[in-house]
């Protein structure tokens, strides 16, 4: 314990140094840092030295898949073809590339997950982009870079520390190019809040407080699918709060150093089944005995959407959409605390629920000059009869500033269309776009802010086990610092706040 400790210190005293180097070059090369993030962004979306389009190949068919088929086959098609799909359902890979003909007018071909080094030797793409469920994405973002591909993968980038381990050191020897795609950043209102913390309104941040609660529509979903078992999803401290970690790491421009946690799963288990009046959990709700008392059901075959691309190609690897989300054999936690210590010396309590009475989160930073609150009601609950229980609150999204010893104010909220507060759209144009404008906000991401994002997570997952402290050294060493903008730093001098 002696020895971890020192280790840790030794660990946290680097990645300060780290840091501090990391300051004073943004500081004297300005524009330096924003050009050397950008140059991923560039290299991603530039088209061929030889004119012709960029080359995709798209490896996971399922719900997240859409997105990237309609920007390279439609919206981007400018500049981007799709030459490939490859999933381990060939039912839905023959969807895949039924929508892509009606789509595009284009056969894209397809390939079954076991021919995917066949795919890469026929139709040669310069860029695989992975949407597979998340266990399996290291096998992918690996395979590709050998083969001499550059990889866009969604998050998160994998699942444990070995996985994590060997995609870096894939990357470090291939030399290839790993984007990783974290939409959150994107979101106008959270760019926003980046954008107020680099101005030193609050001064530097010291502390931050960050909840973030699931409903019982989408938290509850988590639980009927691949998600609900760790070993495909890393559970929702790495399946979900990937997104939130990144989102921290990239507000503060700071990396974790060690994490202690605490998980339960109390509400998606058998005996709450009972509680709420069923008699048993069962296997799934579309064969459910009990499925008209249940309002946790999904009803595959009255959607379109996911009847097509799930229920219509059950037949081909017996994956069940709609899982009852009380089974005993769920192994993923629905209650979760952690605390977080990070390289530049801010701590974090953060919490995510996923059984909640609305979806959202808030999130404070408590700053040398004042404090930062934000708060974001993601949607409303709709009953059946359309009503709106528990009705949406006018203030469900707000940035509001609380100067030291002076009125609080609200700036206006920055805002954005489409899925995912917006971010989705911000961030396919900072994918696909041949020419933008610099990211003073550095939004663009590789394997090291991957790999950040999932390792507290991978840590919490660890400490709910041991119940003890879990250093990020100690799962994967010696990973380098990010591209993050310039924050303002913790050794300048700060304004004496006016009497109160
Ligand atoms: N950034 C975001 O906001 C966001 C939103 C949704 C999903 N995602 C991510 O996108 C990925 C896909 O999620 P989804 O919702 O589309 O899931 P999904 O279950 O709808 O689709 C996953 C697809 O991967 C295929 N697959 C599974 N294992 C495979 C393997 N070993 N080889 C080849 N194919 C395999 C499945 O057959 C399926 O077609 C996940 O990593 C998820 O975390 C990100």
């Amino acid at each position: 314990m002696k020895k971890k400790s020192r280790e840790s210190d030794r660990v946290l005293e680097s990645t300060l140094l780290k840091r501090r180097e990391f300051i004073s070059v943004g500081a004297l090369a300005g524009t330096g840092m924003l050009l050397g993030a950008s140059a991923l962004a560039e290299s991603f979306n530039v088209t061929t030295v030889d004119g012709r389009k960029k080359r995709y190949a798209l490896v996971g068919v399922g719900g997240r898949s859409g997105m990237y088929r309609q920007a390279i086959l439609k919206d981007y098609a400018a500049h981007h073809e799709m030459v490939g799909f490859c999933d381990l359902n060939l039912g839905r890979l023959k969807l895949a590339q039924s929508k892509a003909q009606k789509m595009a007018g284009v056969t894209v071909p397809i390939y079954e997950a076991k021919d995917f080094d066949r795919m890469i030797g026929e139709q040669k793409p310069d860029i695989v982009i992975v949407t597979t469920k998340d266990a399996t994405h290291n096998q992918y973002i690996i395979r590709a870079m050998e083969l001499g591909c550059d990889v866009i993968t969604e998050k998160p980038m994998t699942t444990d520390e070995v996985k994590c381990r060997a995609i870096l050191e894939t990357q470090r020897t291939t030399g290839r190019r790993c984007r990783v795609t974290f939409n959150y950043r994107y979101s106008p209102h959270r760019t926003q809040v980046k954008e107020l913390l680099m101005s030193g309104v609050i001064g530097d941040v010291l502390s931050v407080d960050f909840h973030w609660l699931l409903d019982t529509h989408h938290g509850t979903d988590y639980f009927r699918r691949w998600h609900s078992n760790k070993a495909n999803s890393g559970g929702l401290m790495v399946h979900k709060a990937t997104h939130h970690f990144d989102l921290v790491n990239w507000w503060l421009s700071a990396v974790p150093v060690s994490v202690m946690a605490t998980g339960k799963r109390e509400f998606y288990t058998p005996k709450m089944a009972q509680r709420l009046g069923l008699e048993s959990h069962h296997e799934r709700c579309h064969t459910c005995p009990e499925k008209a008392k249940c309002t946790f059901r999904l009803d595959l075959a009255a959607d379109p959407g996911l009847k097509e691309l799930y229920l219509d190609q059950e037949s081909y690897d017996g994956y069940f959409r709609d899982r009852c989300v009380f089974r005993p054999d769920i192994d993923i936690e629905d209650t979760m605390n952690v605390q977080v210590r990070y390289n530049t010396g801010v701590t974090m309590a953060y919490s995510l629920n996923a059984f909640n009475a609305w979806e959202g989160y808030h999130i404070s930073f408590n700053g040398t000059k004042g404090r930062l609150e934000h708060k974001e009601e993601e949607k409303a609950y709709l009953s059946k009869d359309g009503s709106l229980p528990h009705a949406v609150k006018a203030d469900g999204t707000y940035i509001r500033i609380y100067p030291m010893r002076a009125p609080a104010y609200e700036p206006e909220i920055w805002k954005g269309q489409g899925s995912h507060g917006g971010g989705d759209n911000v961030m396919l144009d900072d994918l696909f776009l041949p020419e933008k404008p610099l990211d003073k906000y550095l939004r663009a991401s590789d394997q090291r802010g991957g790999a950040y994002s999932i390792l507290t997570g991978i840590a919490a997952n660890y400490s709910f086990i041991s119940g003890k402290a879990v250093e990020i050294a100690d799962l994967v060493p010696a990973i380098p610092l990010p591209d993050y903008p310039l924050m303002p730093p913790h050794d300048v001098p700060v304004p004496m706040p006016p009497d109160a």
